[in-house]
């Protein structure tokens, strides 16, 4: 029969590209949660269109990859350094996503911040519309067009610009920032009047990032340790911290920090063969990671923001055996379906969460299946392809209603 045909357009696509000569790429798959819910998706003829995550300047180099990601269902979006460097490390990644997670514009330079504003503002249009000329080419008629996320905003508009039949839906990832916060954004109206145009935009639902809390989880660690000394050479806290987004000042200050707090607590709490932090820089694969899900007695996630937050669903989906207990943000996304099987937590109240480390070590079986089957039944019932099937539909629904109306 005849599947549904999908335009996903996403800012990254689910596999990087790393040249290995003039003509040949190998592809590694990106990590992050738009790309780990996009490929649970499986119902639909789907493609993929957006960045490969590399410069390729060069003609010989454009086709190869071009060529090679076709095998992947994905079509790229050539993006060059200059691009990258104000779209992607600026204005999404210094500016958008701070404020989108409530951590506001970059403190240390205000000044230069607003100087560079708006030179970054108009490179994130310019490459939205570079995103747009590639859906325009590969679009056929009745195809729905799903863009993704705080990269395209834009986008829905220019879309709708080249063609005001096309079915255009806009998803976003993150946090939707309350009017106080997004009123600070100088392009604000312009943005939301622009991912407005899309037909349906489906809100709120919802690697080391400085959104993440890393150091204050590991603060609270190191006070947990600090007040269960018999606890201290039996546990240990692994800390898989995928390097991400490098260029962006703000990420470079985070890894040293968190650097430095390990180094120190592991220096304090150390003993000749065992050291109570075991921190990653680098990412698993998911088979390895769905490993370690599965052995972990405790997940602690102590996001100060975050839209959703897959991994606490992953930890649950892989610990029918185990039934381990789930430390939650009340920040995060995910806290709304899992808060009643997890023990939710302020992540900047370090104290509350040393002492909830305690509870879930401590906590009967039990209560830790009471509180897993709990979670569980929902991550169950609450997959993508659902998600994926309800927004699709919905788009389809509102632009039959649109027509009506007319
Ligand atoms: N992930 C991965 N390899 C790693 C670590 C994480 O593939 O080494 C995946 C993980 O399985 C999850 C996603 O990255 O699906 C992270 O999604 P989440 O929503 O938790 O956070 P985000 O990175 O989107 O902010
Ligand atoms: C979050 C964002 C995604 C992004 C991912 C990884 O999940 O919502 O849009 O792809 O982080 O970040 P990156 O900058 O490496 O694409």
């Amino acid at each position: 029969y005849n599947r549904q045909r999908l335009l996903v357009v996403a800012n990254r696509l689910p596999v990087s590209a790393v040249r290995r000569g003039e003509d040949s790429w190998s592809l590694e798959i990106s990590a992050g949660g738009l790309v780990s819910a996009l490929l649970g998706v499986k119902e639909f003829d789907a493609r993929w269109i957006g960045w490969a995550g590399v410069n390729v300047p060069d003609e010989v180099g454009q086709k190869s990859l071009t060529k090679t990601l076709a095998e992947k269902r994905c079509i790229p979006v050539f993006l060059d350094e200059e691009i990258v460097h104000q779209y992607y490390n600026g204005y999404c990644n210094n500016i958008l996503w701070p404020l989108f997670h409530y951590l506001g514009l970059p403190q240390e330079d205000r000044l230069a911040t607003t100087r560079s504003f708006q030179s970054q503002f108009a490179a994130y249009k310019k490459a939205n519309l570079m995103f747009a000329d590639v859906v325009n080419e590969h679009y056929e008629e009745g195809d729905v067009v799903w863009c993704h996320d705080y990269h395209l905003m834009f986008l829905p508009k220019c879309l709708k610009e080249y063609n005001s039949k096309m079915k255009v839906g806009w998803f976003l990832h993150t946090p939707f920032p309350s009017s106080e916060i997004h009123r600070t954004l100088p392009s604000r109206s312009e943005l939301l009047r622009s991912v407005l145009a899309a037909d349906l935009v489906m809100l709120g639902v919802d690697r080391l990032d400085i959104i993440k809390g890393i150091p204050q989880k590991i603060l609270a660690f190191e006070k947990f340790l600090e007040e269960n000394a018999s606890w201290r050479d039996k546990v240990v806290l692994l800390q898989i911290a995928v390097p991400t987004r490098t260029d962006v000042p703000e990420y470079q200050k985070l890894t040293s920090q968190v650097h430095e707090i390990v180094g120190r607590i592991n220096g304090r709490f150390g003993t000749l063969t065992a050291a109570p932090i075991h921190h990653l820089d680098r990412s698993l694969d998911f088979y390895a990671l769905c490993a370690l899900y599965a052995v972990t007695d405790v997940a602690l996630v102590t996001s100060l923001r975050d839209g959703m937050n897959l991994v606490s669903y992953e930890f649950v989906a892989c610990q029918e055996a185990k039934k381990g207990v789930l430390i939650l943000s009340e920040f995060a996304g995910a806290a709304q379906s899992l808060g009643a099987g997890a023990i939710l937590v302020n992540p900047w109240n370090i104290t509350e969460v040393a002492a909830s480390i305690g509870q879930a070590l401590n906590m009967s079986s039990e209560e830790r299946e009471k509180r897993h089957r709990h979670n569980f039944h929902h991550v169950k019932t609450h997959t993508s392809q659902e998600w994926a099937e309800t927004f699709v539909s919905e788009l389809n629904d509102t632009v039959i209603e649109a027509q009506l109306r007319i």
